[in-house]
């Protein structure tokens, strides 16, 4: 399919025109707003104030920023789940708002409201994300940044396979997955990850470690493996608990922020009653007897 350029703000031709599926290259004045940014806006307006920047056309990006490195003005930055604006979409969508960039589902009133005003709006998944965090990581702790990035585009290469197809990709390999292993299915694109990104993609075997290491972790990462661990854990578009301090810690300290990541990944499943894969308590113990 052809990528459609566009430019923002938007006019109304042009976006009514998008379809379903479009791809689509945005470039432009895009302003980004989260909760806190959309309810200020909503109460100056309710208020009858002028918004900051106009509407009309507007295309805001539900970013969500890591913390900033050391240095630099701002962290590696994704698009955020789309829920907490939808209180105050339509009110924007009222007023001129002609896209939204963020990621999940939306609320039945924003959608009303978008086949009120026939606006499209423009999505964005988690790949760059992933990619943006390892590459962010890999700056500040001194690691190769474009092997970063590739171990962050490939390392779930396989996760969409079914588990009768992950052993057999196991047994193409060579590969010996352990006890926990074959229990977890979700454990072993990690091992075909490596193998499929390192035999087929022709990475370097370095990214084929932090591929293989990034869902169970084990003792005495390498610096590569240290940074795709967490980038997967702690990338913006991750919400499902408060990683406030882990992704503080992530560019301040990075053992202590793996130490920290191990401990809540481990009394997570814990806690769901589910299995913990031996490497990753390894991981966590091993770095404890470094701690001082
Ligand atoms: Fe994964």
């Amino acid at each position: 399919m052809e990528i459609m350029r566009l430019s923002a703000p938007l006019g109304a031709e042009e976006a009514l025109s998008l379809r379903a599926g479009q791809r689509v290259l945005l470039s432009g004045t895009i302003y980004t707003a989260r909760d806190a940014a959309h309810r200020r806006l909503c109460e100056l307006l309710a208020r009858g104030g002028e918004p900051p920047f106009p509407l009309e056309g507007a295309v805001i990006y539900y970013c969500g920023p890591a913390p900033a490195p050391p240095g630099r003005p701002i962290g590696a930055a994704g698009p955020t789940t789309s829920y907490r604006m939808d209180a105050y979409a339509p009110t924007l969508l009222r007023l001129g708002e002609l896209g939204m960039i963020g990621k999940g589902k939306r609320s039945e009133q924003v959608v009303d409201a978008m086949k009120e005003y026939g606006l499209p709006v423009i999505a964005a998944g988690g790949i760059a994300d992933g990619r943006q965090m390892a590459a962010a990581l890999a700056l500040r702790w001194g690691a190769d940044e474009e092997s970063a990035r590739r171990a962050a585009l490939l390392h779930d290469c396989t996760k969409k396979f079914d588990k009768e197809l992950q052993l057999a990709l196991c047994r193409q390999y060579g590969i010996e997955p352990d006890a926990a292993e074959r229990r977890e299915g979700k454990l072993l694109h990690a091992i075909t990850g490596a193998a499929v990104a390192y035999a087929d993609f022709g990475v370097s075997g370095e990214v084929r470690d932090a591929i293989r290491w990034h869902t169970t972790g084990k003792a005495d990462m390498k610096l590569l493996e240290k940074i795709i661990y967490l980038a997967d854990y702690i990338e913006p578009t991750r919400d499902f608990c408060d990683l406030t301090e882990l992704r503080r810690l992530a560019f301040e300290d990075l053992d202590g922020a793996l130490l920290l990541g191990f401990t809540m990944a481990v009394e997570d499943l814990a806690k769901k009653g589910m299995p913990v894969h031996p490497n990753s308590v390894l991981a966590r113990d091993y770095l404890k007897g470094k701690r001082p």
